[in-house]
């Protein structure tokens, strides 16, 4: 039986806006919701090049991202075309308006994902003359 963790209530997500679950590993997910009360769960992390989602603007099923303005899926996490690539996506519920996650993805889905790391890409130290 799947358990689900209790989130917040959907009045607590600006409409058209977000709010950021923190997660004991992995990073954040991302709850959105539309102007139609609809809640979307992703990675806070856009496919492109790592921007924060949780920060874009949510229009109809979509967001923007606010780092370089691709529109992601909020039903599926996909790029929209032309651009390609898909953030994982949580299982989300609404009952009796308290917004619910999946408890066993809130633990395990999308760990290997990283944010990318701003500056110069830090290089191995070189070994030692033989
Ligand atoms: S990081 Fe999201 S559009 Fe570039």
């Amino acid at each position: 039986m799947t358990e689900w963790t209790s989130i917040c209530r959907v009045d607590d997500i600006p409409v058209l806006g977000s709010r950021r679950v923190a997660r004991a590993q992995g990073l954040d997910v991302a709850v959105f919701r539309n102007t139609s009360n609809e809640v979307f769960a992703l990675l806070d992390r856009c496919p492109h090049k790592g921007g924060p989602l949780s920060q874009g603007i949510v229009f109809g099923t979509s967001v923007a991202c606010p780092m370089h303005n691709w529109t992601i899926g909020l039903c599926d996490g996909q790029a929209a075309a032309p651009d390609e690539g898909c953030t994982p996506k949580f299982q989300v519920r609404v009952e009796d308006g308290t917004v619910l996650l999946n408890t066993h993805e809130l633990a395990h889905h999308a760990l290997s994902e990283t944010r990318p790391i701003a500056g110069p890409q830090r290089r191995a130290p070189a070994s030692p003359a033989a």
